[in-house]
């Protein structure tokens, strides 16, 4: 098949390197240069696992093509992937004006039949405006396809490949079975493609990240109070895990969740709510304790080290939003480096591969290392924000010679405290009963 990926960030660039190697022909277009021009040079401009193999690989076999150029996407192909950003907006819903420049554009240049399938998050009734707004600039035929996209970054060409499940959104039997032609090679019995309307499908994908989001602040609230009572969330989370109408997956606490998905799209829901006059509760406070909780750390260094910290040196494991990406967007990172810094610290941050899009969030307010024990180097305490698996098992010895002081905060109970403390540090984790200013317990 010939299609066209509008839009070549995390999502747009696994879509289009995926389908390329299933075969299908693949016309990427971006409207930066400088991302394109990598692109063609066969780097990625991202960090993603497996992904820069990919594109190469496909980009050598010419099936993969990079343009900036929106027009020759359109004539040449028949399928069109709009897979831009929808930052949030100023009024709680997400800045819609990259997919509406998209589909505008695609209604100028089409001269045949296209399907537009919307694969960035859009808000319920997008699909009918994007009919709205094409049927007013062409005569041409156009279905829109609501396809959202469920794949984590870190973990993105994994989840592309093997689904857990294909939403489509569309009435129309043709179109459906087209989705199911494309996305063949990654269904199974247990991956199944499911076709329901456009207003389904958008909901659905804002119901799941809300949700997965929701679980987060409820083990965060539940770990604060933990840390309170003198019980530790870890096991606590373990033990209700097991439960099968749980589950394990997302119930780790740590000092919140950032990224470029869930803070917005909590809005975003919370926003399609208020504008017809309801009010979703649990969305407002799902995002108001992941704010808190993203000042956790810094809360707890204050605490513990005093409220001036000119002087302390403080070492930071982990910038990105979380591991296996490069990504800062809403990283608590960001929360916790500018209240130590106002706070008067010197800091110095390590993480394997968001080092290049962290400077662009601190610039040389923090001294960044290439290593992780460089990092620690004369440091009065050690932070971990992400947790990247070479933080999990480091080497004690050159953690304790490198260190000036002897204090560890765990933002994402990756150590284990009792082990830690053997060592001679002062451990404090989130929830684990050593919180310094929730009481001991
Ligand atoms: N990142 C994720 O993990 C993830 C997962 C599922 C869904 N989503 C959704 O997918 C969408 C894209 O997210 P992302 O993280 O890939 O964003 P991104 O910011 O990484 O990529 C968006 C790309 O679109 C390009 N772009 C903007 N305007 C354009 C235009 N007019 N023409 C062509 N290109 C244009 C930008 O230059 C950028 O490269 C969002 O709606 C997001 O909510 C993201």
């Amino acid at each position: 098949m010939r299609i066209s990926i509008i839009g070549t960030g995390y999502v747009g660039l696994v879509t289009g390197a995926c389908f390329a190697d299933q075969g299908n022909e693949v016309w990427c277009v971006d409207i930066d240069p400088e991302k394109v021009e990598l692109l063609k040079r066969g780097e990625s401009p991202i960090y993603e696992p497996g992904l820069a193999e990919m594109v190469r690989r496909n980009l050598r076999a010419e099936r993969l093509h990079v343009t900036t150029q929106i027009t020759n996407a359109v004539r040449d192909t028949n399928i069109l992937f709009v897979c831009v950003g929808t930052p949030p907006g100023a009024d709680g819903g997400p800045d819609m004006s990259a997919v509406w420049a998209v589909v505008e554009s695609i209604a100028k240049h089409m001269t045949e039949h296209k399907v537009v399938v919307m694969k960035s998050t859009v808000p319920v009734g997008t699909a009918a405006e994007v009919r709205r707004r094409m049927a007013a600039l062409t005569d041409v035929e156009f279905d829109v396809v609501s396809n959202p996209e469920f794949l984590r970054e870190g973990a993105a060409l994994k989840d592309f490949l093997e689904p857990d499940r294909v939403v489509i959104g569309t009435s129309d039997a043709r179109v459906a079975t087209l989705m199911k032609e494309l996305y063949a090679p990654f269904l199974g019995p247990d991956q199944p493609m499911l076709v329901m309307d456009n207003a389904s499908a958008e909901l659905t994908k804002y119901g799941a990240n809300a949700l997965l989001a929701t679980r987060i602040s409820f083990m965060n609230e539940l770990a604060n109070l933990a840390g309170r009572v003198g019980a530790d969330i870890s096991a606590v989370r373990k033990a209700m895990g097991y439960d099968h109408r749980i589950g394990h997956h997302f119930l780790y606490p740590g000092v919140g969740f950032g990224g470029s998905c869930f803070p917005k799209d909590v809005d975003a829901l919370a926003d399609t709510a208020k504008k017809l006059g309801m009010n979703l509760q649990i969305l407002a406070a799902t995002n108001n304790v992941n704010r808190a909780q993203k000042r956790i750390v810094a809360e707890d260094i204050l605490e513990r080290m005093g409220s001036d910290l000119s002087g302390k040196h403080i070492a930071i494991w982990g910038l990105a939003f979380k591991p296996n990406t490069d990504d800062m967007r809403a990283a608590p990172s960001i929360d916790t480096v500018n209240m130590l810094l106002d706070a008067g610290a010197t800091i110095t941050a390590y993480d394997p591969e968001a080092l290049h899009t962290a400077r662009k969030v601190f610039g040389d307010r923090i001294e960044y290392a290439v290593r992780p024990y460089d990092a620690l180097v004369g440091a009065d305490v050690l932070a971990i924000i992400t947790e990247w698996s070479e933080f999990r098992k480091p080497q004690w010895e050159k953690v304790q010679e490198n260190m000036r002081g002897r204090v560890i905060f765990d933002g994402r109970n990756i150590f284990d405290p009792t082990r830690v403390e053997a060592l001679g540090f002062e451990y404090y984790g989130v929830g684990r009963g050593r919180n310094v200013h929730r009481g001991e317990g």
